[in-house]
């Protein structure tokens, strides 16, 4: 596609979302409808993905009771030409500019993925002990932290102790992400359980503004950082029918067989479509109005 957005400076790409400088302290963050899995990008594009992505990320930042990187400085109409609009309206978010800081704060409040596994060689994960004879997607006891490096693109993201978590960013920072990490997982999951869904687990991300105060940053709670689940349909002991890129993930792996080096093989259209509404089931759970 054409560069849809020429005039503000586009200061990042990610596998998701461009940032535009707007102001020395604010910025315009784009989502496209890119998808990534395996930390590769599919050559196809999943339709509407990223205004789904926008909404669900502003509906939580709404409805969490702690401070996020939203500002109303500006207004879309403001900073972009009408052309830019029609590309950019429900996908972007304007937002303070924050110092990133280095880590994934990942609450895990089931076992799933890459927790499962570990959790299957050593009975613990992130070097958090947990009981034994635990099933796959099974809830645990409570809530536990797991942090990752937020690595350079291009980089997996490693699993990282809480240990190894304060050496980066010390021990104050650690425990207060910690707990608001926690605190906010155990909220979302109150709300999504009453309509229908179960968090299994999520990322959040976290940045220091001009006073060093934390601040929610990035996407929040949406299918790209979070796996959902249907509550409905949940049952300890099988991979429950989730919401999210693991459907995409399931047809390259078991359907295709492909062994996750580039490149990506292209997915068929019913693949993508189902893949679209996947994420907008999410948005008709929570009622979310765009
Ligand atoms: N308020 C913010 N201040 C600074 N950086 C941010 C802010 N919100 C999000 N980011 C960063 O912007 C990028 C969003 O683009 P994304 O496509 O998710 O990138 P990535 O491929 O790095 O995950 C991420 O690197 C994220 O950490
Ligand atoms: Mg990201």
């Amino acid at each position: 596609m054409n560069e849809p957005i020429t005039s503000l400076n586009k200061i990042y790409s990610g596998k998701v979302r461009e940032l535009y400088s707007i102001d020395a302290s604010t910025m315009l963050m784009v989502a496209s409808d890119r998808l990534s899995t395996f930390d590769i990008i599919l050559n196809q594009t999943i339709p509407n993905k990223g205004i789904y992505l926008t909404q669900i990320a502003l509906f939580w930042f709404n409805y969490l009771p702690i401070k996020n990187h939203l500002t109303h400085k500006y207004k879309l109409e403001d900073i972009l030409t009408a052309d830019e609009l029609v590309y950019a309206q429900g996908r972007s978010m304007i937002v303070k500019k924050l110092q990133p800081l280095p880590i994934e704060a990942i609450v895990r409040g089931y076992l799933a993925g890459t927790g499962y596994k570990e959790y299957l060689q050593h009975g613990s994960i992130c070097g958090t002990t947990l009981p034994a004879n635990l099933r796959n997607a099974e809830k645990l006891p409570q809530a536990i932290f797991t942090p990752s490096t937020k690595s350079a693109k291009g980089l997996h993201d490693e699993n990282i102790s809480l240990t190894q978590c304060r050496n980066l960013i010390g021990n104050d920072l650690t425990n207060q992400i910690q707990e608001l990490s926690l605190t906010i997982y155990n909220k979302a999951c109150t709300l999504a359980q009453n309509n229908g869904l179960i968090i299994a687990d999520t990322k959040f991300e976290f940045g220091l503004d001009e006073n060093n105060e934390l601040v929610l940053m990035d996407e929040v709670l949406t299918p790209d950082s979070s796996r959902y689940w249907s509550a409905t349909d949940y049952v300890v002991g099988s991979n429950p029918n989730s919401f999210d890129k693991q459907f995409v993930r399931d047809y390259l792996e078991k359907d295709l067989n492909w062994n996750k080096q580039p490149p990506i093989p292209d997915l068929p259209q019913h693949i993508i479509n189902i893949t679209s509404e996947k994420y907008y089931e999410i948005i008709k759970r929570f009622g979310i109005k765009f």
